[in-house]
């Protein structure tokens, strides 16, 4: 079985996953671990770019699943004409980001806690659906393109922002699968991708130096105050070394436009 399909049942495993955590039980610790970070996981500046590029709707509609503490929307809110759902499953990260719409005077963006895979199309249909460095949180990418597609206008677009495997790497990795397999999986649901954005278009690696020892740094300082739980924070900080380490020499990360197939 695809790995990417492995069932996650709980809303706090498939969040566990999507962290780089092998255990649930850093999930409620995210929040402290994270304190530092505006972004975690997708550029706003990149995303907010793209939709311009992309974007051909007066006034456009985006919801942003597994949104984290808003970053992308609260970018794009501002540059782009925009009526924008962002939802996350750590309410935390939604306080946070009403927060900052609050501060920031943005009215065109709601945040709302809760299980992206129970989003459905009565929540109404985007333009364009962000799933921003989220993981297999619907399964392997078929199933994702199924998932999303009653979200998604006749035209509308997914923006799907992930890491893949090159052909000629013969690296192993849990959850990141290879390209083939990607487009192959998208072209099942009847979808295709129709622009890849690749590089420092969309990451800026000098940034996972200060990434890395702010986690760590939050680590220890938890490490102190529940010692019993030490060998959980140490193991979160070697889980995200090798990822930023993945990042940077194995996976490729790609930021791809992907849409219904024309008939
Ligand atoms: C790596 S972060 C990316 C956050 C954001 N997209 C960004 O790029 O800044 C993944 C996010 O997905 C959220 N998530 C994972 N599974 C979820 C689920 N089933 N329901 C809601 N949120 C989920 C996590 O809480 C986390 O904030």
């Amino acid at each position: 079985m695809d790995s990417r399909n492995e069932i996650i049942n709980t809303q706090q495993e498939s969040i566990a996953t999507s962290m780089d955590c092998d255990d649930v039980e850093l999930v409620e610790y995210l929040p402290y671990i994270l304190q530092d970070f505006h972004e975690i996981g997708s550029s706003a500046q990149s995303l907010t770019r793209i939709i311009k590029e992309n974007n051909t709707k007066e006034t456009v509609k985006i919801i942003d699943l597994g949104c984290g503490k808003g970053a992308v929307l609260i970018e794009l809110a501002q540059h782009v004409k925009s009526e924008c759902l962002g939802i996350d499953g750590i309410k935390e990260f939604i306080g946070y980001a009403n927060e900052q719409a609050r501060m920031q005077g943005i009215t065109n963006c709601k945040f709302e806690a809760g299980d992206i895979r129970k989003t459905d199309k009565r929540q109404g249909k985007y333009d364009f659906v962000i799933l921003g460095s989220t993981g297999p949180v619907y399964g392997d990418y078929y199933t994702t393109m199924e998932s999303l597609k009653p979200l998604l206008c006749d035209d509308g677009i997914i923006i799907l922002d992930d890491g893949y495997i090159k052909e000629n790497n013969n690296f192993n990795h849990a959850i990141t699968g290879t390209k083939k397999d990607l487009i192959s999986q998208i072209k099942k649901a009847d979808m295709e991708i129709i622009k890849e954005y690749l590089g420092d278009e969309i990451s800026d690696k000098s940034e996972y130096g200060k990434q890395y020892q702010d986690i760590k740094r939050r680590c220890h300082e938890l490490m102190l105050k529940y010692p019993n739980k030490k060998e959980l924070f140490e193991r979160y900080i070697r889980k995200q070394e090798e990822e930023y380490h993945n990042l940077e020499e194995e996976i490729t990360c790609s930021t791809m436009l992907i849409k219904r197939k024309m008939a």
